[in-house]
């Protein structure tokens, strides 16, 4: 039975722990909630569809309705020799389902441990960390089209996964609401430790046998040393995107600045890291009141308790501008801004 909420606070719902008001809100456990809830909806009204809430940046109050997605459950579907094909719905916490998987001895997420957010966000942003992204263990997914009320199915093709970016985030951006994802993993590992950090971090633990335990251990210390963690200090993980650029003005950079790293990509374009960049222009640990950068790693901005989305957003602009002026590179948040 769904309930309708008026005027709910957003805080516990946003990794920032941002107060907003949403002037409406319903929490659904079952698709028979979500449709019902999408008939009571009024269309005209704005709709956010929240998962962990960990990819946002509210910055006012939200006077629409907010769909909470509390879809749960984990389930082998089919298998051959060598693979699964686990079935894990919307409203799961993304690290229990790794977890989860690591226990069953099913292979292919240990990189992505500690992520924050839902099974459900994932393949929005095609989340991604220590050499590997969603779109490498992806075999499909189920969302219901909000304006229909109807099922569809989509392949890895048509989710059309970019670094970050999936049609969730451009051409279907607030259409579907994602129930479910269908995951095909591996029976026997495959390792990726070519992170430097993980075989590293594996040195230091002093691991002999490689498993898919091991990696998710040194996945889960790496972060734990340099992200903070959202129960304790407000954040949404890497505040922006690492911006692409052509190797050519790559080399002119270099040529100024020698120190500034790059990974080649295809097509004379190489990624540089926005932490980098930030650093570089002096934000690394730059407090101002209640929020700030963090020290550890200046992707990621912070709200030390009391903070203000709208004062977030202002710093992400000054932030941008400042490394725009320094290096005529233009960063671009990952977070979406509400
Ligand atoms: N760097 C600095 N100063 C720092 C930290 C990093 O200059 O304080 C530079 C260094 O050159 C370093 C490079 O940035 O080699 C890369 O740093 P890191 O390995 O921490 O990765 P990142 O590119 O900053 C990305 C993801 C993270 C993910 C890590 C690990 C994006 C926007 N972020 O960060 O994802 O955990 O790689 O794979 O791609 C997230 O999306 O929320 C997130 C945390």
């Amino acid at each position: 039975m769904i309930k309708l909420e008026q005027n709910v606070s957003l805080k516990p719902h946003n990794t920032f722990g941002l107060e907003a008001k949403a002037a409406h809100f319903i929490a659904f456990t079952t698709i028979e909630e979500l449709l019902e809830s999408l008939k009571m909806i009024d269309p005209k009204e704005p709709l956010l569809v929240l998962g962990g809430g960990s990819n946002i940046l509210l910055t006012q109050d939200f006077d629409g309705v907010v769909l909470k997605n509390e879809l749960k459950g984990i389930e082998l579907i089919d298998e051959d020799k060598k693979h699964v094909w686990i079935k894990a719905m919307a409203g799961e916490n993304w690290h229990e389902f790794v977890l989860k998987c690591i226990e069953n001895g099913w292979a292919g997420v240990e990189n992505l441990s500690l992520i924050p957010g839902t099974v459900g966000a994932a393949p929005m942003q095609n989340i991604g960390a220590y050499g590997v992204e969603i779109k490498d263990v992806f075999d499909s997914l189920v969302a219901v089209e909000i304006a229909t009320g109807q099922y569809h199915e989509f392949t890895s093709e048509e989710c059309e996964f970019g670094y970050r970016e999936s049609v969730f985030k451009t051409t279907l951006k607030g259409k579907y609401i994602i129930t479910s994802v269908v995951f095909k993993l591996d029976k026997t590992p495959k390792f990726n430790t070519s992170y430097g950090a993980i075989q590293a971090t594996l040195d230091e633990m002093g691991v002999k046998a490689l498993s898919i335990k091991a990696i998710s251990d040194a996945v889960i210390k790496i972060r734990q040393s340099k992200l903070p963690d959202p129960a304790k200090i407000g954040n949404s993980g890497s505040f922006f995107k690492n911006p692409t650029i052509d190797y050519i003005d790559y080399e002119g950079l270099k040529a100024e600045f020698p120190s500034i790293p790059g990974y080649k990509l295809p097509k004379q374009k190489i990624k540089i890291p926005a932490a980098w960049l930030i650093e570089q222009a002096g934000w690394k640990g730059k407090t101002f009141g209640e929020i700030g950068v963090h020290k550890n790693h200046p992707l990621v901005l912070v709200n030390y308790g009391n903070g203000n989305g709208e004062d977030i957003k202002n710093l992400a602009f000054e932030i941008k501008a400042s490394v725009a002026a320094k290096f005529g590179i233009v960063i671009t948040p990952e977070v979406n801004i509400i």
